[in-house]
């Protein structure tokens, strides 16, 4: 039997999730993904009208199929959580079952179990202030949405996850080294991300034979990055001081994913593995 991904986090064919979900399914997974609630209705419709059919095409010619959308918003884990004015939002209101909780049980009941998650969202709504200017509220929502959401995904999906499956998110090196610019707690958002890597490996591991490792991946001008605003700068530093002076591809992410999450990969778990053209290893930019 094929393997099954859930991918949470995406909402377009620019980012990091999608490149992922066509890697997998190149390699031959089923394709299941989460959307964000307030995206869904655009994504859906890009997907139906065709505007995706072009960035489908995987490399034996035939259309990546996604086997279901399911609306999600990670910064939920159950609807006693979701405060008044969201539901009665209208981005909302046409929605249902989209807390963590719930979506779990949503693809248990359609599909039985899955192999495979992938958490590909970040959100933070300070982004652009620096740290010394960040909220409490600005950081505190960087971590629900950027690190706790993977806590909650991992913990509600662990137990319709077929022993040997494995975990990846995405983490940028602002973690370790300051990046001026990535502000609003999402520094501190992508540390607690990687650190949770490893206890969660040794708890995933232990409990459910799953591995979970974290991909570091370099400047990609997605949706999420262009709303941070110098991810242009970030992408030409990169192109200017990486060992490999190249363009990273989207896809050069997503097929490190795929390999991370496959038995080629069966004895690593609780990693940071760089895919940045080599650049986190300079420590002169020349
Ligand atoms: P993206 O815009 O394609 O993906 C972010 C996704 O998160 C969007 O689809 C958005 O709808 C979703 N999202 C936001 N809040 C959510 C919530 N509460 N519930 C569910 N979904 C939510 O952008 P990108 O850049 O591909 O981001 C994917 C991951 O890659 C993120 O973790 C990001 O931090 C990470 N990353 C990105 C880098 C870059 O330069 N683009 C560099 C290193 C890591």
């Amino acid at each position: 039997r094929g393997k099954r991904a859930f991918i949470a986090g995406v909402a377009d064919d620019n980012g990091y999730g999608w490149a992922i979900a066509k890697a997998l399914a190149a390699a031959g997974a089923e394709i299941i993904v989460g959307t964000w609630v307030p995206a869904l209705n655009i994504f859906e419709t890009s997907l139906r009208r065709g505007k995706f059919d072009g960035s489908r095409r995987l490399p034996n010619g035939s259309l990546m199929e996604i086997s279901k959308v399911y609306p999600l918003d990670a910064v939920y884990d159950t609807p006693e959580d979701v405060p008044e004015d969201v539901k009665t939002n209208k981005r909302y209101a046409g929605c249902s079952n989209w807390t963590v909780k719930e979506v779990a049980e949503s693809v248990k009941n359609d599909f039985g179990s899955i192999d495979i998650l992938v958490h590909s969202l970040a959100n933070g709504p300070e982004v652009t202030k620096s740290l010394l200017e960040t909220s409490r509220r600005g950081y505190l929502a960087a971590i629900s949405a950027s690190s706790y959401s993977f806590v909650s995904l991992l913990q509600h999906f662990l137990p319709i996850m077929n022993p040997g499956g494995a975990s990846i998110s995405l983490t940028y090196i602002a973690s370790e080294r300051t990046i001026p610019g990535y502000g609003g707690g999402m520094s501190s958002a992508k540390a607690a991300l990687e650190s949770d890597t490893k206890v969660l490996a040794f708890e995933a591991g232990r409990k459910g034979q799953i591995r979970v490792n974290t991909i570091s991946a370099g400047p990609l001008g997605s949706r999420a990055a262009k709303a941070i605003g110098f991810i242009e700068k970030m992408i030409d530093y990169s192109y200017s001081n990486a060992p490999l002076q190249k363009e990273l591809l989207a896809d050069e992410v997503g097929n490190t994913a795929a390999f991370l999450v496959s038995p080629l990969a069966s004895a690593v778990t609780g990693s940071v593995v760089y895919v940045d053209n080599g650049l986190n290893t300079m420590g002169l930019a020349v």
